[in-house]
């Protein structure tokens, strides 16, 4: 086992995942290529909807935050498993349809959706639109006034949390672009004015503190501070929130420097902030929504690649160039991501070489990762980056007009295509 326990070296000292060999893999899709094991992706969704339900009721759901990992069959296993979906622009709702999601369980978020956009979720009825903010709040309601419907609304909330995790993935804090804050008063004016718009029912409350976080503690603040905001609302209006979505985050494994998190104990957790509060201010226990993405799919996916050149600059460092890069996997140059990299064909040999992993483009930042441990690397061998199943093909690009890796599916010891290799004709498909 490496990292996980679908990740494993078989007798010729090739890396395996889902026991299929890595090295055999690459040379019958060829490089870059996501491989995404599909039974690590449906044991976690299994793992948060029995804790959900479990912990916070039957009504309790997980979506699958669908930004991390994005197309038709993805969404054709979460309903498989039962789950709902987040989705957050067009572009996914597109996608959520043509996989025949059904409607009602996608909830449609993004701080900023178009006229359009909002007029093609009431399209395909999607289950919740999560109102970020007052223009949008007034705009669904001219929306579903036009189209004679009441839409289902949540509203998102800053909770006002600082999750410890990198600056550019916190999004609970009160000067966050998202949502309205409880602490400026700006929570309770929206939510007074959506009980009042025309054809809106608001249903409940989301909040979302951030990404890649592994301290429970802040997840069960929020959860805290967001049931006395649903008691407060009740107090002072009235009116009786029924659903409550979490948001997702939890972190996961990269190296062996990350811990593992037992997400069913996180829930239980969390669930408890909630469930004793209800109990002890006489407060019905709201419909409990967790929306979960990284933490579903990162650890199911690698990302493989054939080694080209390999620079040694003495006294300064070495450089392992791979046929792919910033381009499938941009989190490096973003966020100073780190991963775990080994050479495929001999992950059985000590990671005693001390190296930076670069990509293709002509762009210094484009990296996979600086000074990694991995086995010494000759042009030729396959090198595979794990945990990338998420945010990694659903952040890919075309830059340096490099086409997208396809994404491979392995299960029962199979591998099948998802996603086909983009091809140069389809980067120029849209060229006048
Ligand atoms: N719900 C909402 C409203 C979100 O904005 C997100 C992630 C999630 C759920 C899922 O969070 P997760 O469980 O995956 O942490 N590109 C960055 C991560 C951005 C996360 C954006 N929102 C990265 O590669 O680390």
């Amino acid at each position: 086992m490496i990292l996980y326990p679908h990740l494993s070296v078989n007798e010729q000292g090739h890396l395996t995942i889902g026991g299929l060999d890595t090295v055999e893999l690459a040379r019958e899709f060829g490089t870059p290529a996501y491989i995404i094991d599909e039974d690590v992706i449906r044991q976690n969704m299994r793992i948060y909807l029995k804790a959900a339900t479990e912990n916070f009721g039957a009504g309790a759901l997980p979506l699958f935050a669908s930004k991390s990992l994005c197309f038709k069959e993805i969404y054709k296993i979460a309903a498989e498993e039962g789950l709902g979906i987040d989705c957050v622009s067009g572009g996914e709702l597109y996608t959520a349809r043509a996989a025949g999601f059904p409607a009602e369980k996608i909830f449609f978020h993004g701080n900023n959706k178009t006229d359009r956009d909002i007029s093609d979720a009431m399209e395909m009825g999607v289950g919740r639109i999560v109102v970020d903010n007052i223009d949008e709040l007034y705009a669904v309601s001219d929306e579903a006034k036009a189209r004679s419907i009441t839409q289902k609304i949540l509203l998102r909330i800053t909770p006002g949390i600082d999750p410890h995790t990198h600056k550019a993935v916190v999004t609970g804090s009160v000067d966050s672009k998202f949502g309205s804050a409880i602490e400026t008063g700006q929570a309770m004016d929206i939510v007074k004015r959506a009980i009042a718009a025309d054809n809106i029912e608001l249903c409940g409350l989301h909040c979302h503190i951030g990404s890649q976080i592994f301290d429970v503690q802040p997840f069960s603040d929020a959860a805290d501070i967001m049931i006395r905001f649903i008691a407060d609302i009740k107090n002072t209006l009235g009116y009786t929130i029924k659903e409550l979505n979490l948001g997702g985050g939890l972190g996961v494994r990269y190296t062996e420097d990350d811990p593992q998190i037992d997400y069913a104990a996180a829930i239980s957790d969390i669930a408890s902030v909630v469930t004793d509060f209800c109990a002890q201010n006489g407060i019905a226990m709201p419909e409990v929504r967790l929306e979960p993405g990284r933490s579903l799919v990162a650890a199911a996916g690698i990302t493989l690649y054939t080694v080209g050149s390999v620079k040694e600059i003495p006294g300064f460092k070495n450089y392992i160039s791979v046929d792919g890069g910033m381009p499938d996997n941009p989190r490096y140059a973003l966020y100073q991501s780190r991963y775990t990299a080994l050479i495929a064909n001999r992950a059985d040999m000590p990671r005693s070489y001390r190296a930076t992993v670069a990509g293709r483009c002509c762009e210094s930042g484009d990296l996979i990762g600086e000074d990694m441990d991995i086995q010494p690397a000759r042009r030729g061998d396959i090198l595979a980056v794990l945990v990338t199943g998420a945010y990694n093909y659903s952040m890919a690009s075309n830059y340096n007009r490099i086409p997208r890796p396809p994404v491979i599916m392995v299960k029962g010891g199979k591998a099948r295509l998802a996603v086909a290799r983009e091809t140069y004709e389809d980067l120029i498909r849209l060229d006048l």
